[in-house]
Formats: C-alpha cells, structure tokens, sequence
C-alpha cells in the first residue's frame, strides 16, 4: 500500500518521465517493480522508448499555424488528443481512489480511459466515479467462458464504448523483477469479481483463445471490438479480415516477450497489412507530445499511454493524472504547431524521415 505521501507541487514536473521518480518515493518497493518492470532482461522495456527517439520529424513552414486544434477520433469516440489511457491492472497500487481517480481525470481532459478487467475498483464503480467521460473495457478472457461473457455484459450495461481484448498473454511473461521481489500478482485484491476477488483463477492466462473465438465474443455485445498485442503485419491482416474495429500494436509494454521489436518500429508495415479497413493503435515508451506526432505520421491514429499515468496518479491522484495529460497536451500542440500541422489530420507520412540507426 501507499506509504505517507509528501506534497507535491506539481507545476514543477514538467515531464512525463519525472513522475516516475516522484512515485518511487511513494508506492512500495514491490508494487513500483511490477509497474515499472519488463520481461526478462528487459531488453524490449529500453528499446519501447529508445525506439521513438531514432525518428526524426520533417517540418514545414509558412503554414497559418494560428489555430491548433489536436483533438481527432477514436473509434467514432471525440477525444481532445489522440490520446488514450491504456489498460492496467491495479491502479489501487499507486493510489487509494484507484481506478476512479484515473477514470476522472481522462474525462476532464476528455480522452478516453480504459478499464483493465484486473482493475482495483469495479466496472461499476468507475463508471459511478467518470460517468461523462469515454469508457473502454479490456477484456481478458477467463477460464470459464459465462464468466468472460458476464464481465463484457457489464461493461456494455454500465456505458462502456468498446471492448479491447488482449491477445498478447497466453502466458505471462517472465516477469523478473516480481519473482526477486516475490511479488505475487494473484493476492493483489480485484475491483470485479465480488468474494471471489482474490482468487488467482482470474488471471489464469488464456491458451486456447483463437482467432476462431472472436465472432462468439464480438456477440455477446454490441460494441466494437479491438485487438491489442498485435505486432505483425500478418496478425495485423487477419485482424482486418475477421473485422477488428481497431487493433493495438503493442508488445504490452515490453511485459510479456523479451527481444520483441518496439511498436514503433513495427508499426508502418502494420497499417499497410491492415490498409485501412480497422483502426491502427500503438501503445509503448510513448512519454512525449513528439512520439505522438510520428505515431501519427507512420500511420497511427491514436496512442496509447501506460505507466506515466500510474506513476502520475501515484504522485498526486486524480490531479497527478491531469497534470500529466496537460504535459502531454501542450507538447503534443507545440509540436502541431512547430511542425506546420494545425491538426492531427493535417500530418503526412511525409513529416517523419526514417528512423536513424
Ligand atoms: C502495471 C501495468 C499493468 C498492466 N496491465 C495490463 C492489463 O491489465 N491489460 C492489458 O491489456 N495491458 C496491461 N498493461 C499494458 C498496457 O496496457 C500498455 O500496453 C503498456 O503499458 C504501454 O507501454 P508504456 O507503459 O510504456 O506506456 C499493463 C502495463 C503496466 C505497466
């Protein structure tokens, strides 16, 4: 749990990375591990944000820069910046208001927030706590497909607008950091799932789900469905032929395998496999208004954002995580307007240069 919490004048950090320090001074030792680590060496955790720093933006000038307006959308879903919170489990570590006090903020800042289904606080509660603001559910699948079922059900009734399942964790990864800190991630309380809660069948990983598998839980709800963990152009091809509304390329934030390339890297020969016919996503390492502006260049529409924001709800709750969507709005308008494009649309393939070795 949280220890005593020093105050925090938030107008000094000025970085997402900075919050990662201001958390480590106040989430336990073991609890900072699980979020801020990878896989085995975590060699993909430094390559997610090495990556973006080897592309180089292609600025235009003489543009009537005047009038920036960065927001776009997601999934038909309004959003201010082409910015999503990415799902993670226990917000609860990094703070008491969890999940809520994330949810909050996205929606003060009007970007869509997504619920993990290993959530500290409920899909109920959340959408008690934001019930104005864009609401996605990520959707693992449990042992016992009813179960699955009845947590999609929830989400579709209490206003959630899209399900994103993870198909990256058959497994979990070799999660170095939580063996040495004997971290066990099947005690950490769970916001969905009643008396149950602490059972350590929920995050049973899930072996046999299949492409064959998507038709039956696209059914179960209206919503659209996204894929996230795609990370090759010929996953990103079938995803687009069995009708992913969106997909995510993503390696789960270097958290499952080791030695996988960054998104980044991955992701133009992605949107030319997908060309057009589902959304393309891409989530890792991003920390700068820059990063978004080349996901968008090679093709994204959107990113998603991981671990500042927990070590952003970490340093303060709910005003953390607007502090540091404020951050990232600001750098991401300076870079608009910097870059000659007043709006997201406005970017072209043409604005980034190749990565340099
Ligand atoms: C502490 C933590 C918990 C996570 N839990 C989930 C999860 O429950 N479901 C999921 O699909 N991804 C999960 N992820 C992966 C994120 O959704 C995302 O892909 C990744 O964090 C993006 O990289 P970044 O942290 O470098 O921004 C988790 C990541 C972290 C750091």
């Amino acid at each position: 749990m949280p220890t005593d919490r020093p105050t925090i004048d938030l107008t000094r950090v000025v970085t997402l990375r900075e919050f990662e320090a201001v958390a480590a001074r106040t989430v336990e030792a073991a609890a900072f591990g699980y979020i801020a680590g990878g896989a085995w060496d975590e060699v993909s955790l430094a390559e997610n944000e090495a990556a973006w720093l080897r592309y180089r933006l292609r600025p235009r000038v003489l543009v009537d820069v005047s009038r920036i307006d960065p927001s776009t959308t997601l999934l038909g879903t309004p959003a201010a910046l082409p910015v999503a919170i990415a799902p993670m489990a226990f917000h609860g570590l990094a703070h008491a208001d969890g999940e809520s006090a994330t949810a909050r903020a996205a929606a003060s800042a009007g970007i869509p927030f997504t619920l993990s289904t290993m959530s500290s606080r409920s899909i109920e509660n959340v959408a008690e706590a934001a019930p104005q603001g864009a609401r996605w559910f990520q959707l693992y699948t449990q042992a016992d497909p009813g179960k699955t079922r009845a947590l999609v059900e929830r989400a579709a009734a209490t206003g959630y607008s899209a399900i994103i399942l993870t198909v990256d964790l058959p497994a979990l990864g070799y999660r170095q950091r939580d063996r040495q800190n004997a971290f066990d991630v099947t005690v950490v309380p769970l916001g969905n799932f009643g008396e149950e809660g602490i059972r350590p069948t929920h995050i049973d990983p899930a072996p046999t789900l299949t492409w064959a598998d998507l038709d039956e839980i696209r059914s179960w709800s209206s919503l659209p469905l996204v894929l996230k963990g795609i990370m090759t152009p010929e996953d990103g091809r079938l995803a687009a032929e069995h009708g992913a509304d969106a997909i995510v390329v993503s390696n789960h934030g270097a958290r499952q395998l080791d030695r996988v390339l960054a998104p980044v890297d991955v992701l133009e020969e992605v949107v030319e496999a997908v060309a057009g016919r589902s959304e393309v996503w891409v989530d890792g390492g991003v920390r700068r208004g820059l990063d978004i502006a080349i996901a968008i260049a090679l093709g994204a529409r959107g990113v998603l954002v991981g671990r500042p924001i927990l070590w952003a709800l970490a340093a303060d709750g709910q005003a953390g995580v607007e502090r540091a969507l404020a951050i990232l709005r600001e750098e991401f308008e300076i870079t608009l307007t910097l870059l000659g494009t007043p709006t997201p649309a406005a970017i072209s393939r043409d604005h980034v240069a190749r990565a340099v070795p």
